[in-house]
């Protein structure tokens, strides 16, 4: 990663893409660690679970809507940061990633399970919607998201293989290190190229 604020605030990698990514790995090369524990975790929280959990009248809200997800969103929000050198995208930057509509409640791909597909990172507003009511059901689910048993963080060791299905979930780089601290980590991602048949709920 070439920014050293990478992945900070919760995303889904490329849903401000029409050709979303199933599956992302990283490979630790260096973790940083201070007195005696790593720093630099790596946190998910589990959106087939924030589905399931949501009340049946929120659920007949979302159903069938499609939201707007764009890149312009999480990089200003990485901007705002102290220190932040991320210069203003380019007309040419936005034209290259312009925004999309992705269904709000999406059948996932592997599992076949109904998933909440937003994020704070991307996710801008629900389509054809009064932007109030959009902005509140958006702030409704990105709260319900916090909830504490749908998070996973992972503190890692050098050496470690993680894998995750980016599809079912947000995820959230801690930045509590310093830069005398080092963390280089490799990464793949795996797209989703096909078109399955049946993405929306
Ligand atoms: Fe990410």
């Amino acid at each position: 990663m070439g920014l050293n604020d990478a992945g900070q605030g919760w995303h889904t990698d490329m849903s401000y893409s029409k050709d979303i990514a199933l599956a992302n790995v990283l490979h630790a090369q260096r973790v940083p660690v201070r007195n005696g524990k790593s720093v630099g975790e790596t946190q998910f929280r589990n959106m087939h679970a924030a589905y399931d959990e949501l009340p049946d009248s929120i659920k007949h809200r979302i159903e069938g809507r499609t939201a707007t997800h764009d890149f312009e969103k999480f990089w200003e929000e990485m901007r705002k940061r102290p220190g932040s050198r991320r210069a203003k995208l380019t007309e040419e930057q936005k034209r290259r990633k312009p925004p999309v509509s992705q269904p709000l409640v999406r059948v996932h791909p592997l599992t076949g399970r109904n998933i909440l597909y937003a994020n704070p990172g991307y996710t801008i507003s629900i389509d054809g919607m009064d932007p109030q009511e959009s902005g509140s059901i958006l702030d409704y689910l990105f709260r319900h998201q916090e909830r504490a048993d749908f998070l996973y963080a992972h503190h890692w060791a050098e050496g470690d293989v993680l894998m995750w299905d980016n599809i079912g979930t947000v995820h959230n780089a801690v930045a509590d290190y310093l830069p005398d601290e080092p963390r280089y980590m490799r990464r793949a991602q795996v797209m989703a190229t096909l078109d399955y048949p049946a993405l929306v709920a």
